[in-house]
């Protein structure tokens, strides 16, 4: 059995289960608030699907509207839209020209603070857009349907990118800045892309990070598994000044900066997509060694993020609204790039870490451009906690709406962001969802919930998720047992299939709760999310977390497999389990035992090779916390290395019945390592 289908033990879920109290939105808030129709539910429950979804796509600008709402013929690759035509860079910014011309779109906010920010109107936005879009096609041949690669940090060039290939109906793939040459690499095999967009360098903590290097070992790791990338297009951090120590290649290698004078003043007409055409690609980590690329489509994908952002994020035209989030990842493309521009806000891209140059920045800059919505995670949340010297009462800011996405939130966080960054004003939508589901699966929504903390909440409208146990018996409500969180119908936002691979699509999100894989009816077709929920009485979902060989690092996705075989790529190392170790600022963090090799000697140099391995196969964020050498890890007799026994070694839990185990003595000599 694929272990993407593995469910959830209900005996392996210890959740302390304890009812925490309520939170009502202020007056002022509901007063404003975009939805507060109390009957919106009663509209979008489930008898009334898929019709109730043809609202969110009224929110988009078409060249030619829809035949038809949802066509589920094909189960489980769902069709939205059909027959509807739109682009998504038109929709982003043309479509606002005509009232909100000189409107921000972006202000970009380096993390030197000595360094200027820009602010970038829709024309500004139109004017590069369009230009970059005319560099793409008529200097790099980019038509519609190509992939291009973009591996670029929090700049403003990265939306420009992106929606440049969305103009030309190409197909991006954006690798989070922070992920290594190889990542990219695998990235840009995998999508088949010809060209990759990067930077010369950006700043992180004070730093300057040579980006260039990168590129190089991406496009050359990519040529040596037989994708040929013809061209590297790299934007200046400095403009007119190309500030990495790494060589240019010639004839493969072009600064964009010096290109662009070649393509001042154009314009391109935007392809017309058809609904379904897709708009994007987002690796993202399961349950084997290789990333997979969710797929996302053009119109449901746009309207699904346009109604979210504005239905649960709130966002008016007159917001000033900022997502710490990476652009890198499904938060960054969904509410930050897609959704904040289809509904024309202006919103804050922010190069560098919070904390940078001191624990107050988030507050200086919200003070300085009026942020009144704050979007972050619990693990910048737990940050901003622990930092000494904060003191967000010395600022002047507003915050009436303020998410937290990602990892579930203890509920002590909770109430810290509710009464210290929130000042006891600020409604807070903890927002459940996945790079996959496109947009937020359960969310309060918040002129109209009551807030509870440590609970995403009920479905956001229109989505209607249900917890499964391992045999398929619905979990009912209350009944304070956890199981499989799953979706019982589709949604416009979710992902179409996995690049290249179908049968994988099938398998992991439908192979475990399909009723009857003959079935034509979506009744049929539940969605599993992969995480462990529990659903109280009032019909608020907790969720809590990851199900399968996934761990969640700072909010970050990684596949423990993908760790694995990072280490195993070492001569010396014989097995390697990556388990996910409990951490107070990170939630949880990566923690990897290994064997190794007949007659190899375990040394600190050793040890730190294997990070290295992580670290350069992966990136930073990877870097598990403690490698721990062992003799032997603990298997089943069939040979299952039992990660589980080494997360309750490291977490400091009960280790339960070992003697099933082929090896049951090494737990012993594991745990007496461990706890010296
Ligand atoms: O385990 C859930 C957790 O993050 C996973 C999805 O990760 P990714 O695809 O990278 O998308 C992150 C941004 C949406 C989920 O399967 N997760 C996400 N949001 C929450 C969460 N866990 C608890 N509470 C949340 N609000």
């Amino acid at each position: 059995m694929a272990d993407e289908q593995t469910g959830v033990s209900e005996t392996e879920i210890a959740v302390h289960w304890h009812e925490e109290e309520y939170y009502s939105p202020p007056e002022s808030f509901i007063q404003q608030a975009n939805l507060k129709d109390p009957e919106i539910r009663e509209k979008f429950r489930i008898e009334n699907f898929p019709d109730y979804f043809a609202e969110y796509g009224e929110l988009l600008q078409w060249d030619r509207k829809w035949d038809q709402v949802f066509d589920g013929s094909n189960p489980p690759f769902w069709r939205w839209f059909v027959g509807g035509r739109l682009n998504a860079s038109v929709n982003c910014i043309d479509r606002h020209l005509a009232s909100n011309r000189n409107k921000a779109a972006f202000y970009f906010v380096p993390e030197n603070p000595d360094e200027m920010r820009q602010v970038i109107t829709y024309q500004d936005l139109y004017v590069r857009v369009n230009e970059f879009a005319a560099l793409l096609r008529d200097f790099a041949g980019v038509k519609k349907g190509d992939r291009v690669t973009i591996h670029m940090p929090m700049v403003a060039e990265l939306p420009i990118a992106m929606l440049a290939c969305a103009r030309l109906g190409a197909i991006h793939s954006v690798v989070f800045g922070g992920f290594s040459g190889q990542a990219c690499a695998d990235r840009i095999i995998d999508s088949e892309s010809h060209i990759l967009i990067t930077m010369d360098g950006y700043y992180r903590s004070g730093k300057w990070l040579n980006h260039k290097e990168k590129a190089d070992v991406a496009v050359e790791r990519a040529e040596q598994a037989g994708q040929h990338v013809d061209k590297v297009l790299i934007f200046e951090r400095h403009p007119g000044r190309y500030s990495s120590d790494t060589p240019l290649t010639e004839g493969r290698d072009f600064i964009v900066n010096e290109l662009l004078s070649q393509f001042r003043g154009a314009r391109v007409e935007p392809e017309s997509m058809k609904a379904e055409d897709p708009l994007f690609l987002m690796y993202t980590s399961g349950s084997t060694g290789k990333p997979k690329g969710v797929q996302h489509s053009t119109g449901g994908y746009l309207s699904y993020v346009t109604a979210t952002s504005k239905n649960i994020l709130d966002i008016h035209p007159e917001d000033v609204y900022w997502c710490m989030a990476d652009i890198g990842w499904i938060t960054g493309h969904s509410y930050i790039v897609y959704g904040p521009l289809s509904l024309g806000a202006s919103s804050i891209i922010y190069e560098g870490v919070p904390s940078y140059p001191h624990a107050n920045r988030p507050f200086e800059i919200a003070e300085e451009l009026g942020v009144n919505i704050f979007h972050t995670s619990p693990t910048a949340i737990r940050g901003l906690r622990m930092a000494k010297d904060i003191n967000p009462q010395k600022y002047n800011y507003h915050f009436k709406l303020m998410v937290t996405v990602g990892e579930p939130i203890e509920p002590d966080v909770w109430r810290w962001y509710y009464h210290v960054i929130g000042r006891d004003e600020a409604v807070i939508v903890d927002t459940w969802w996945q790079t996959e589901t496109g947009g937020f699966l359960c969310s309060t929504v918040p002129a109209l919930d009551k807030m509870k903390p440590g609970s995403a909440g009920p479905g956001v409208p229109g989505i209607h998720p249900v917890i499964f146990d391992d045999e398929g018996h619905e979990i009912q409500a209350g009944s304070g047992r956890g199981g499989n969180i799953c979706i019982r119908n589709p949604w416009p936002g979710t992902l179409q299939t996995i690049w290249k691979d179908p049968e994988r699509f099938v398998r992991t999100y439908y192979g475990k709760y399909c009723k009857n894989p003959d079935s034509k009816d979506w009744r049929d077709w539940p969605y599993m999310a992969g995480d462990g929920a529990m659903l109280a009485s009032d019909g608020y979902f907790r969720i809590l977390g990851r199900i399968d060989d996934v761990i969640n690092v700072a909010g970050h996705r990684l596949g423990t497999k993908e760790l694995e075989s990072a280490v195993l790529r070492l001569d010396e190392v014989a097995e390697a389990a990556v388990i996910a170790a409990q951490d107070d600022l990170k939630g949880t963090v990566p923690e990897l035992y290994v064997s190794l090799q007949p007659n190899v000697v375990p040394s600190d140099e050793l040890s730190q090779r294997i990070v290295n391995a992580i670290v350069s196969e992966i990136g930073p964020i990877a870097r598990p916390r403690k490698v721990w050498i062992v003799p032997d890890l603990p298997k089943t007799r069939s040979g299952k290395i039992m990660r589980r026994i080494l997360a309750s070694i490291s977490n400091n839990k009960e280790i339960g019945d070992v003697t099933t185990l082929a090896n049951p003595e090494v737990v012993d000599t594991i745990h007496q390592l461990v706890r010296s």
